[in-house]
């Protein structure tokens, strides 16, 4: 009963205190971003281990990394004097919502965001926004998760998500937030199982970190280059098997256009009548691979093209007779050794798809004289 009544003061509490924030209750889904690893990383920050509940059965769902987020302070008891701690510390990050000191410390988390594409954030709710130590969290990395497909998990006891959704789209600005956030609220916890496929099949996460792997890497003869993905059943098939490891296969030349191989398995085919052009990649009968240096019209299923090569600059790279042909998902350390087998594009700055800069751009990846650099 005294449980109730101190809950019943709480939600009524986080009504008024919502009623004085200029909310946004739809957390939005811009565009945008091109994300090449299908990643995920869970972070969440848990005071009295709901959310890390929740959190350990997701991973038993997803496959993902995880970190916890810690305050510096591990001794505040955030409940004590009708939970004075954690009222006091949102009220400074409301009132000043753009300095860091406002932000309660919390320890180093060593994270490398470019690796991930998507990100699902696990946080408490407090007071009917989002916990403090999660929001420093968000405050010293939203920023690097730009482009990135955002989830968002909420616990509560009782009181709805809206003013949490507001805090997140408010400290990672420029992502891709999935179509709906998960709640679950005390008189749901022990259901959290079933909630959360629930939720995963609402927002079709294998599909979508699926779909945005639209990048593979070819490597013949020692040059790597980089392959962009059609989207259909065979190269999402493909991907899931590239998941697993690289896949090495024989090819060789066929009519002098196209270089043709057998994979050892099959894809799931949907081939139409089409011209092939430099540098596509098709699936021929389901299971073999070809990659065309020049036109040619036949049933296909497209794979994906090889990016800015024209026909002499792939005939120079995959040479003639038969090849070792490895399709990998990671980026290869041998990308640049395209450029130094073109030596009129070897000096310079260039995009990573290899277009020609007139300067280095203010930041990013990109291959200065043949050397790649990173600005940040
Ligand atoms: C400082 C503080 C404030 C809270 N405010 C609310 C609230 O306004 N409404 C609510 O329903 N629950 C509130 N709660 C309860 C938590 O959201 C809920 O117990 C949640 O499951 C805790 O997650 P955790 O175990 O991962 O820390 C609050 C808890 C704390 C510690």
């Amino acid at each position: 009963m005294k449980h109730f009544i101190s809950w019943f003061y709480v939600v009524i509490m986080a009504f008024l205190m919502m009623a004085c924030q200029n909310e946004d209750a739809n957390a939005t889904v811009p565009s945008g971003g091109n994300p090449t690893d299908t990643k995920t990383l869970i972070v969440y920050y848990s005071y009295t281990n709901n959310t890390k509940q929740i959190v350990d059965d997701l991973k038993s769902f997803i496959d993902a990394d995880v970190i916890q987020v810690e305050p510096v302070n591990k001794n505040l008891d955030y409940a004590a004097n009708n939970y004075v701690v954690g009222t006091e510390q949102l009220s400074k990050i409301k009132n000043n919502p753009n300095d860091e000191s406002s932000y309660p410390e919390i320890d180093d988390v060593s994270v490398d965001l470019s690796k991930y594409n998507t990100v699902i954030i696990a946080t408490p709710l407090w007071w009917s926004q989002m916990a403090s130590n999660m929001q420093t969290f968000l405050f010293k990395y939203g920023k690097e998760m730009e482009g990135k497909n955002v989830g968002l998990i909420v616990s509560s006891h009782s009181s709805g998500i809206s003013g949490v959704e507001a805090d997140a789209k408010r400290l990672v600005p420029n992502c891709k937030f999935f179509a709906k956030s998960l709640w679950i609220n005390a008189s749901k916890h022990s259901q959290r199982k079933s909630l959360l496929e629930q939720w995963l099949k609402d927002i079709d996460y294998s599909n979508l970190t699926s779909n945005i792997m639209n990048t593979m890497y070819l490597k013949v003869n020692n040059n790597t280059m980089k392959v962009t993905l059609s989207d259909n059943a065979a190269t999402r098939a493909l991907v899931e098997r590239l998941k697993e490891g690289v896949i090495t296969y024989n090819a060789h030349d066929y009519s002098g256009f196209e270089k043709v191989g057998a994979l050892g398995f099959s894809l799931p085919s949907a081939d139409s009548y089409i011209t092939t052009e430099p540098g596509d990649i098709m699936l021929y009968t389901g299971n073999q691979l070809c990659v065309f240096f020049d036109n040619n019209s036949w049933d296909y299923t497209p794979i994906g093209k090889i990016e800015e090569m024209n026909k002499q600059q792939l005939e120079d790279v995959f040479g003639d007779g038969d090849v070792s042909i490895t399709l990998s998902l990671e980026e290869a350390a041998g990308l640049v050794s395209i450029f130094a087998k073109h030596e009129d594009i070897a000096k310079g700055i260039y995009t990573l798809k290899g277009h020609k800069l007139d300067k280095a751009p203010a930041n990013g990846m990109y291959i200065e004289n043949g050397v790649k650099k990173i600005k940040r």
